[in-house]
């Protein structure tokens, strides 16, 4: 059933986000969270008020250095009666002048963290701003939300060892002074808990092993997801690619015991006959890197190869939840790459749907295999804007380390905004130049390219082998494979599978301004600065 396949997949945590008008000193929630800015004896935001009774409490932590209110800092009390919670979480967003949305998302999800451990199942916290950094109460509200639900997830789906029962976090209550600010928050609130939500399905996707997160199962996921949403879901099956001529993916899969797919997820949210945004994202759900195989150190890790597919999906669930005036197909090439006796070897040859022929060289270079003729049938569709999203490359991570995606394209324009949405958001992006030169590295003697372009430039020869299957079609990448997973834990990232680009995708997406509707954003027109 489509719907099983969805709640298979989920692990859940399921907290309200509300907000109320009223006073933090009289909250009837089991813990009170608290910020305090770094070298400030007064209590920032909405939480100025509680600067008098709680001075004693701050001073003393001050003064034996437990707790001065630098970045992540936490700190927690019991404040028998000085207020009305039982317990006060205090947390700290450093400099005033220094807060950011990153920085506040990074403070809930530290304090999200501890919540976790407490047992606490309400919480109620002021607004961090306005009036930190240069943030609206729209963006300060979504930040935090987002920190704080992005902070609580655990991926536990498969430990069956019951540990002692924690109550787990059920409510949330952002306690807001002005009253006229209300209806602002809670659009944030609403916007953070989908925008979270998607994030966390691409996490799930990405953790869940290649033995359950197989192909035929991210498209039956994608169904049931349809069938919510009202989406239009295709899956293309094997025998369709090759009819098309899809040989570049249909090779990567032939090591396979697992059927292919192409999954197509389509959500049209703008004007009938405006151009979509088209979104590509690399599904390998498992990369062993077929007869070219990997070392087995880490292997493991390469169960989130299927990470930008899984980006794709989960922006493209939110935008239809948030129902963003814009027209959206995504596309998951799906499959395994594996070695057998049937596996495409070095030195294959292999006709694309584009009509290019490949060399493939090494069997390990499956991402840009797949998605030349995804990209290609994507381009078909003559979108506005293709963005592929793949964990494509190692050289990635030597490039620039486990803090930034890898931006190449062939529109300044769309990189510029893919940029933009990058800040916003903290999933960081860098662009590379895709100059003509690179170009040389991947020149085939027997074929019109080869699949790999050597030691050098990893990230640009692999976005220079991409460009050749777009056609004129306004095109950007986005490499994520230094950061679809962290073996050290984050402040709003447990270690695993981390979820990057999908709210960066949903950023993006939530930009594109449609000719005829009118933004559907309400209150949440107003988060310019952030
Ligand atoms: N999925 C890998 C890239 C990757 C490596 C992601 C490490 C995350 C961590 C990709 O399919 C791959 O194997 N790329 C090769 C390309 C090379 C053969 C040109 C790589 O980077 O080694
Ligand atoms: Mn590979
Ligand atoms: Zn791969």
């Amino acid at each position: 059933m489509a719907s099983d396949a969805k709640s298979a997949l989920r692990s859940r945590i399921a907290v309200r986000l509300e907000a109320a008008s009223g006073a933090l000193a009289s909250t009837t929630a089991e813990l009170l969270l608290i910020p305090c800015c770094e070298g400030e004896p007064t209590l920032p935001g909405d939480a100025k008020p509680l600067s008098k009774p709680l001075a004693a409490l701050l001073t003393d932590r001050r003064e034996r250095g437990e707790f001065t209110g630098k970045a992540n800092q936490l700190s927690l009390a019991e404040p028998h009666g000085v207020i009305s919670a039982k317990r006060l979480l205090l947390v700290g967003l450093g400099k005033r002048s220094a807060v950011t949305a990153e920085t506040i998302r990074q403070a809930m999800g530290k304090a999200a963290g501890q919540i976790k451990t407490l047992g606490v199942t309400h919480l109620a916290t002021p607004l961090f701003g306005p009036g930190l950094g240069k943030l609206t109460p729209a963006a300060a509200a979504q930040a935090q939300a987002e920190g704080l639900l992005l902070g609580l997830y655990d991926f536990n789906l498969y430990k069956t060892e019951t540990k002692p029962p924690v109550k787990s976090l059920t409510r949330a209550t952002w306690v807001v002074s002005d009253k006229r600010l209300l209806p602002i928050v809670q659009g944030s609130l609403k916007w953070a808990s989908i925008v979270s939500d998607a994030a966390m399905l691409a996490r799930d996707l990405g953790n869940h092993p290649s033995n359950v997160a197989t192909p035929s199962k991210i498209a039956e996921l994608a169904k049931a997801l349809a069938a919510e949403l009202k989406l239009r879901c295709t899956i293309m099956e094997r025998a369709e690619m090759e009819r098309l001529g899809m040989w570049a993916l249909v090779g990567v899969a032939r090591g396979s015991q697992e059927p292919p797919k192409l999954i197509m997820l389509e959500y049209k949210g703008g004007r009938a006959g405006e151009p979509p945004i088209a979104l590509v994202g690399k599904t390998i759900t498992f990369d062993t890197g077929g007869i070219s195989i990997k070392p087995s150190e880490n292997m493991e890790q390469m169960k989130d190869d299927m990470s930008g597919g899984a980006a794709v999906l989960a922006a493209i669930q939110a935008a239809a939840r948030l129902k963003l005036p814009v027209n959206v197909i995504g596309f998951l090439p799906a499959t395994e790459n594996m070695p057998s006796g049937t596996a495409q070897k070095p030195g294959d040859i292999v006709k694309t749907l584009s009509g290019l022929t490949i060399e493939v060289i090494n069997t390990d270079a499956e991402g840009r295999l797949i998605l030349a003729d995804a990209l290609t049938y994507a381009a078909r569709f003559k979108p506005k804007w293709l963005v592929d999203i793949a964990t494509l490359t190692g050289a990635c991570g030597v490039a620039l380390g486990k803090h930034a995606i890898g931006l190449i394209g062939t529109a300044p324009k769309l990189v510029a905004a893919l940029k933009e949405a990058g800040e916003v958001t903290g999933e960081r992006t860098w662009e590379m130049p895709l100059w003509e030169p690179y170009y040389d590295q991947i020149k085939s003697y027997v074929a019109d390219v080869q699949n790999v372009g050597g030691r050098y430039g990893g990230v640009i020869t692999a976005g220079a082998f991409l460009s050749k299957f777009v056609g004129k079609t306004p095109w950007a990448h986005l490499d994520i494979a230094s950061t679809a997973w962290i073996d050290e834990p984050r402040p709003y990232t447990p270690k695993g599978v981390t979820g990057v680009g999908v709210r960066l995708l949903i950023e993006f997406l939530s930009r594109q301004r449609s000719g005829a509707t009118k933004s559907r954003r309400g209150g949440r027109t107003t988060r310019a600065s952030r």
